[in-house]
């Protein structure tokens, strides 16, 4: 499926419309370069799960993981741009948020064979104007 957004809050709104289909347990990539809209996409998303307010959803750029909590699910947005290795990744203990209670986003998760494998969602952003990108969900 793709889709065509015009402005960050087409996004959101079409973040929203996608978390409908993320029954917990989920794993989802978010793929597509800096500022391709990745953690746009995820504020409609949490959203969606009464996890958070949309400007409450900020990158984890540094803080590596994210975690919005909403009555029914829990929301957890990572970003993985600055981890390089397996042992790196390891010492965030990922495994341990997966739970039947949980939509696990991740940003630049592509990066390790293993999120490739075991991801049940991908959602690839490409810009294609100021304001324009190409959504494409897997
Ligand atoms: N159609 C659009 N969808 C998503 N973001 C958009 C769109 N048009 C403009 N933007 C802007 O692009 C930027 C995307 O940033 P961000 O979501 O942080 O990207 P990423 O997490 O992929 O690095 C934001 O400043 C957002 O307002
Ligand atoms: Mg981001």
């Amino acid at each position: 499926m793709t889709k065509i957004t015009h402005s960050a809050d087409e996004t959101i709104a079409f973040g929203k419309e996608l978390a409908a289909q993320f029954a917990p347990p989920k794993i989802v990539l978010l793929r597509g370069d800096l500022g391709a809209g990745k953690t746009t996409m995820v504020k409609g998303i949490a959203q969606a799960f009464s996890a958070a307010e949309q400007e409450d959803v900020t990158s984890p750029t540094f803080t590596l993981i994210h975690e919005y909590r909403g009555p029914q699910v829990t929301v957890y947005h990572i970003d993985l741009y600055r981890i390089d290795t397996e042992k790196e990744l390891a010492t965030l203990a990922i495994d341990d948020l997966i739970d039947d209670r949980s939509v696990v986003l991740i940003e630049w998760g592509e990066k390790f064979e293993r999120f490739r494998r075991e991801r049940d969602v991908e959602i690839t952003i490409a810009r294609r104007g100021e304001n324009e990108r190409e959504i494409r969900v897997s």
